[in-house]
């Protein structure tokens, strides 16, 4: 029988375009049909769909924001005292302040910082920022970056420039097409590529864009190749840390990795789910935020920055990414090993928090697709991805584990039968950016 999440989804097919507001939350990215689509509750990793199931989440856990656990006290006990003390008035909330100081103490080669709520606006506000600091327009970038016509304007040239960057099929449709050729991809590790661009283009360059680290470690020489162009032209260099930030270190993977940018931006973790972005920067470039027009009501309300400071003081105190590094490396060698027990092709990647695997068939999203189905029969939200939390536990990594060797074993039966689309239950899952009706 189908649950309550998919019907009421299909209903918000009709009502909402596109069916949700993120694209990663389609169903159709997870398990097309079967997805439980809503959740009535969530604490910790433990989720509840909309007919009281149960589910332990292995997978994205707020599409990877909600780092230490959903709902995590601390965090929420700040946000409450916001809300009791209200959420936006004629003044400003003091917690910007605070936070600002937090950020560049970990972060000491920031001066100043400006804040959004949302990952891709906070890109949005970078590009800016760089194009007025340097009165220059071409941005080179690897990676995704969000929805913002700077980012999607790559795309004008050629429909397929941004595949290979997270998500292939992005179209830049009411993009408009006085953007073209003002942002040029590089792929990571391929410094080659960015001394193309440069090339072409290294008197008009603004910035450089990137995040420091996503699956890949970076090549010796790259990343500090990366900091000689942009040094060599002036271009400002930023680093995406939306997602990289706050998992192997409190505060950007890039501290790791011995590289200071110009300007890096954080969204998602620091909020542990409630909205909040910060751009950080150095004063020579962050300055020029007063001289071009950067302005919203709700970046001045109170619960993100409650929220955000609350997160980043436990991760700190806590020494949470320890932790994540723990279960992510657990859950990426128990892949490993369930995979040569069963017999099963397996590709393992990704920092250990935010960990992911491949299943190397001929079709591999019939393997995804057959993966989630099986571990959610087995109470477990799973996919390629495994974001870890502060909330996860060794028990939750193990039994997943054992789940998920069962599966595996199951998937190198039917594929060697060749039955193995046979025994999907409903569609099999989208790789990229499709219009769903
Ligand atoms: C590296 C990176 N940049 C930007 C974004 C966009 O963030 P948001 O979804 O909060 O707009 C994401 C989201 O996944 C991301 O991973």
């Amino acid at each position: 029988m189908e649950g309550t999440g998919q019907s009421l989804y299909r209903r918000a097919k009709k009502l909402i375009p596109g069916g949700t507001q993120l694209l990663s939350k389609r169903p159709e990215f997870l398990l097309p049909d079967q997805w439980p689509a809503y959740y009535s509750k969530v604490k910790g990793v433990e989720v509840w769909d909309l007919d009281g199931k149960k589910y332990i989440d292995m997978c994205q856990n707020g599409v990877g924001a909600c780092v230490l656990g959903a709902g995590d006290p601390d965090v929420d006990t700040a946000v409450l005292q916001a809300v009791a003390n209200g959420n936006l008035s004629t003044l400003n909330c003091p917690e910007e302040v605070e936070l600002a100081e937090l950020l560049i103490e970990l972060h000491p080669w920031a001066e100043m910082v400006r804040y959004a709520r949302c990952g891709g606006e906070a890109m949005a506000i970078a590009a800016r920022i760089v194009r007025a600091a340097t009165r220059k327009e071409v941005i080179a970038f690897c990676g995704y970056h969000g929805w913002h016509d700077w980012y999607l304007s790559a795309n004008l040239a050629d429909d397929h420039t941004l595949d290979g960057h997270l998500l292939p099929g992005l179209h830049p449709l009411g993009v408009p097409r006085g953007l073209k050729g003002t942002t040029f991809p590089f792929k990571y590790n391929h410094l080659g590529e960015l001394e193309a661009i440069v090339k072409a283009h290294g008197n008009n360059l603004a910035a450089i864009i990137m995040e420091p680290y996503r699956s890949k470690d970076p090549d010796p020489g790259f990343l500090e190749g990366i900091r000689a162009i942009a040094d060599k032209t002036g271009a400002v260099l930023v680093f995406d840390e939306v997602t990289s930030g706050f998992r192997v270190c409190p505060g950007g993977v890039h501290k790791t990795l011995g590289i200071d940018p110009d300007i890096a931006v954080f969204a998602k973790s620091i909020g542990n789910g409630y909205s909040m972005a910060a751009i950080i920067g150095r004063e020579k470039v962050m300055t020029v935020a007063q001289d071009t027009f950067i302005s919203s009501t709700n970046w001045t309300e109170r619960i993100g920055p409650s929220a955000a400071l609350a997160m980043i003081k436990k991760f700190r105190k806590e020494k949470v990414h320890e932790h994540l590094i723990r279960m992510g490396t657990m859950m990426q060698k128990g892949w490993q090993d369930a995979a040569a027990q069963t017999g099963l092709s397996v590709h393992v990647d990704g920092l250990p928090p935010l960990a992911h695997f491949t299943v190397q068939t001929e079709h591999p999203p019939v393997a995804h697709t057959f993966f989630a189905q099986e571990m959610l029969k087995r109470g477990f939200l799973a996919g390629q991805i495994f974001y870890a939390t502060y909330a996860h536990t060794e028990t939750h990594v193990q039994q997943y584990l054992d789940a998920a060797k069962e599966v595996f074993a199951d998937m190198v039966r039917f594929l060697g039968e060749g039955t193995l689309a046979q025994k999907l239950e409903g569609p099999v899952v989208h790789t990229g950016f499709y219009r769903l009706t």
